[in-house]
């Protein structure tokens, strides 16, 4: 596999989806060929399941989101990722496996090691060469996330700061344990301050190819 697969991972209202794009706009000027994707929601049965986990009326079961992320996570992984890889394109991917460890993990308070061991069986073993951390205080990405109020924040508001607290820690813990995939981006600043920081730890993962 010659490609390279970088994911952005962080709490809501970090500003992965602004960085995902700036960061896939640099690259390409670069002359990379680069595949912008996402989960879930990456394919067109990924959007399938993204409606059906963040719109469902009521109460999902948290092992049967577990699932749902999951199954997205291999259909994709399996039809659009591993193909970009391995054709060569750099995949810049907003949120992979940690939102999942994170979030069903530490948020639903699920055993965070059985829902690690469940993606990567979904993904065939697949993990990102880089995955930038955007880090944010959950205050502060709540106040962003409500400034776009969108359909995402509706199901935000079911949650409480805590559990985007629980979501942070669990992530910050996750870096620490594999410093050589992880770089922690201050993610406070301009999106013009963040890029930077992303582009330098991007430049680094190439060159080091
Ligand atoms: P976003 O794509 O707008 O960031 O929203 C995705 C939401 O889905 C976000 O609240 C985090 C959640 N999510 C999980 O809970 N587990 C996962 O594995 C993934 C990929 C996302």
């Amino acid at each position: 596999m010659t490609g390279a697969f970088i994911t952005l991972e962080g709490g809501d209202g970090s500003g992965k989806s602004t960085q995902a794009a700036l960061l896939g706009d640099w690259l390409e000027a670069q002359g990379r060929t680069v595949v912008r994707t996402r989960e879930p929601g990456g394919t067109a049965l990924g959007v399938e399941i993204r409606r059906l986990v963040q719109h469902t009326e009521g109460h999902v079961a948290p092992r049967a989101e577990a699932l749902l992320y999951a199954a997205d996570r291999a259909h994709h992984v399996a039809t659009l990722v591993r193909p970009a890889l391995e054709r060569g394109e750099v995949v810049v991917q907003d949120r992979y496996l940690d939102s999942s460890v994170a979030y069903q993990g530490a948020g639903r308070e699920l055993d965070g090691q059985q829902i690690r061991d469940l993606s990567l069986w979904a993904a065939d073993g697949l993990l990102p060469h880089l995955t930038l951390l955007l880090d944010i205080e959950p205050a502060a990405g709540r106040a962003r996330m409500a400034a776009r109020a969108d359909a995402v924040y509706d199901r935000l508001e079911e949650t409480g700061l805590d559990f985007a607290e629980r979501v942070r820690a669990a992530y910050l813990g996750l870096a620490q344990a594999e410093p050589e995939r992880f770089a922690v981006v201050d993610a406070s600043g301009t999106p013009d301050e963040v890029h930077a920081s992303v582009v330098s730890h991007v430049r680094a993962m190439l060159e080091a190819r």
